[in-house]
């Protein structure tokens, strides 16, 4: 596996493999990688001939509030875990080669409507740093496919609307999410939480299972979604949202949805944990 940092050697590559007619899937990160990111490698190995991964910690998402310096970085160990899953090529370029004019001169990509809720609401920005970051990485690398966790649920739908609505040519493949015996998803957040939160963690999991067999048998799901929100208090940890939603539009599920799926955030201790589970109503 090469480890690229500059676009010039970058795309010298992938032009090389564009003129053999290799199809590409292309694996996003911003490292600190767990069996979580191992499954995109897995899943884009299945789909394509040449894998390519990048690790960028995107200083665009990050709010003002939240410490990037503190964002962990452990390249050695992620590129041993890149080679061994089979990636071709990684590239780790700089935030000075990602953003040359800096962030402020930056042109960005924003996608309306589902980028605005959820998570969008809770961290004003992160969604516009998102696409632009993948906007970016999409034409360098020119893959053929990308993939992304479904752990991220509303980011994968944010990614979705913006390769529909810009007509990249790129086929989005979302994997599922991985998890922990205890129901914990795997996220590089999970490294914020001491031994007691670890414990506690999992409650976010149980109360989605919790919710989505509740609304099987009752429509009234703001209702619901409070209880799972208070479910989750006592439990210890601080509900930032729970709704159930619909699995495409991500607006507030109608009692004639179909396919729904509920999204949570909670903090837990240092950490602000994402889940979410779909589900479909007979
Ligand atoms: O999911 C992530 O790790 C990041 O949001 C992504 C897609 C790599 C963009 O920086």
């Amino acid at each position: 596996m090469q480890t690229i940092e500059q676009i010039s050697n970058l795309r010298g590559e992938i032009n090389l493999w564009r003129q053999q007619g290799l199809k590409i899937a292309f694996v996003p990160t911003m490292g600190n990688l767990h069996q979580g990111h191992i499954a995109l490698v897995e899943k884009a190995k299945l789909v394509a001939d040449k894998v390519v991964a990048s690790i960028f910690v995107n200083p665009m998402q990050f709010g003002a509030t939240e410490d990037i310096g503190n964002y962990p970085r452990t390249m050695a160990a992620d590129q041993e875990k890149l080679l061994t899953a089979g990636c071709d090529l990684l590239f780790t370029p700089t935030p000075a080669i990602i953003y040359p004019k800096g962030l402020d001169q930056q042109s960005y990509v924003e996608v309306p409507n589902v980028s605005q809720y959820y998570c969008g609401e809770s961290r004003p920005g992160h969604f516009r740093g998102v696409t632009t970051v993948v906007c970016k990485l999409f034409n360098l690398v020119q893959p053929d496919i990308a993939c992304f966790g479904l752990k991220d649920y509303q980011q994968v739908q944010v990614i979705q609307t913006m390769v529909e609505d810009l007509s990249m040519p790129i086929e989005i493949i979302a994997v599922e999410t991985v998890r922990e015996t205890s129901g914990l998803a795997l996220s590089s957040r999970n490294n914020y939480l001491n031994k007691a939160e670890k414990n506690i963690a999992p409650a976010l999991s149980q109360n989605l299972k919790w919710l989505a067999q509740a609304i099987r048998s009752n429509n009234d799901f703001v209702g619901l979604a409070q209880k799972a929100a208070s479910n989750i208090n006592i439990a210890g940890m601080k509900t930032d949202y729970i709704h159930i939603c619909h699995a495409r539009t991500l607006q507030p599920a109608s009692i004639d949805d179909k396919e729904l799926v509920i999204l949570a955030a909670a903090h837990c201790g240092k950490a602000r944990l994402i889940d979410n589970l779909r589900v479909t109503l007979a």
